[in-house]
């Protein structure tokens, strides 16, 4: 079976981590800090705090963009839960905005309708590697004074024109074993603001600047040293592990027939965390594929303000016809960088053959 993700570790990883192992300092230290500043330095922003997953990272950035009780916060219902999740655990409230049926991203044009007088900051997801609209966000962000706060769980390298998901208003990265980079768990927030940057780092350590010196009640999201080891191999990898996604992409791109394939702007650059087609009779197909050797993944099966404990806050009859619509028909087939060129050619042609069997052409999108 051909895995929709197989996370790669080699001597390098193993090296770095026995070798912080070895040294004794292993809750955060050394390691920590180089890798912030060299995922700064990638990124391209002056600031990078990494934290113990991607979702401490949404909620640092929260909590040093000041959100908390009584504020809004706009984001999607087509995410993984933790975008929505961490805006909870701050106390304030998640206002949900349907996607865009093309990018699979926040739909731009409606954001300006969802904004009252009690909403402090928009999270966008630069979902499956493809970073959301952000120069257009942030202009809407900084007209209506609102913070930005970028879900890049998912878009470690991706870019719009030269500048890279991350680097517009706060990022948040997370290090999971099937990302584009992974530390085992961890995460990354990215900033340009020092005071934004100080403020997280103070909530990441038990609001203490001076040991035992508490300013605020803050939390333990802190990164050690044995999984900042294991990201410190990873990073100089990232770039080649994108290009190889971005070269799987475009052979599937140019071969795979009677499926929606996503689509790319000029000067955006994909890293592709994951290529998602979409297909209706999905269960058939997922079916179809797995007996032909090929894993598929669902991301996701359900939209957020579906899942039981929004519908348990009341969000449950809302109404996101592209959300809705998206999670019954995508599918994620195989891209990481460790397939080998034949099974690229058995993905696209397992694909095909499905695809011609169920006559799968959506009847919602084009083809
Ligand atoms: C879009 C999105 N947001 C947030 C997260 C949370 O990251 P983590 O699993 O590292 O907590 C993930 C990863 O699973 C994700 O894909």
């Amino acid at each position: 079976m051909i895995p929709i993700a197989r996370p790669q570790m080699g001597e390098e990883e193993k090296e770095l981590v026995w070798s912080a192992m070895s040294s004794g300092a292993l809750a955060q230290g050394p390691r920590v800090r180089e890798l912030e500043e060299r995922f700064a330095d990638f990124i391209g922003v002056p600031h990078a705090i990494a934290t113990s997953s991607g979702t401490t990272a949404l909620h640092l950035a929260l909590l040093a963009s000041e959100v908390g009780p009584g504020d809004e916060v706009i984001t999607v219902p087509f995410t993984f839960f933790a975008s929505a999740s961490s805006i909870l655990f701050t106390g304030a409230r998640p206002v949900f905005v349907d996607v865009d049926e093309e990018s699979f991203n926040i739909d731009v044009s409606q954001i300006e309708a969802a904004i009252t007088p009690r909403t402090r900051a928009i999270l966008p997801v630069s979902l499956y590697g493809r970073p959301a609209d952000l120069p257009a966000i942030a202009e809407i962000a900084e007209r209506r004074g609102l913070a930005l706060i970028e879900d890049a769980a998912q878009s470690h390298g991706a870019a719009i024109g030269d500048r890279r998901s991350g680097s517009w208003g706060t990022g948040c990265f997370s290090f999971y074993p099937t990302k584009n980079m992974t530390t085992g768990e961890g995460g990354m927030l990215t900033t340009s603001d020092p005071a934004l940057a100080d403020r997280a780092r103070l909530m990441r350590e038990h609001g203490m600047r001076v040991r035992y010196h508490h300013e605020v009640v803050g939390y333990n999201f802190r990164m050690d040293d044995i999984h900042a080891s294991i990201g410190l191999a990873q990073l100089p990898k990232l770039p080649g592990n994108n290009a190889r996604r971005r070269q799987i992409a475009a052979r599937y791109d140019r071969d795979l027939r009677g499926v929606v394939t996503p689509g790319v702007e000029p000067g955006v650059t994909h890293v592709y965390h994951q290529y998602t087609i979409r297909v209706n009779r999905r269960d058939e197909f997922v079916e179809r594929l797995k007996e032909r050797g090929v894993g598929t993944g669902i991301y996701y099966p359900i939209p957020v303000h579906r899942q039981k404990p929004f519908v348990a806050l009341g969000y449950g009859e809302q109404r996101f016809p592209v959300s809705e619509r998206l999670c019954a028909e995508v599918v994620s087939i195989p891209v990481h960088p460790s397939l080998t060129d034949d099974e690229v050619e058995t993905v696209i042609a397992a694909v095909n053959g499905v695809a011609e069997e169920l006559g799968t052409i959506p009847t919602t999108a084009r083809v």
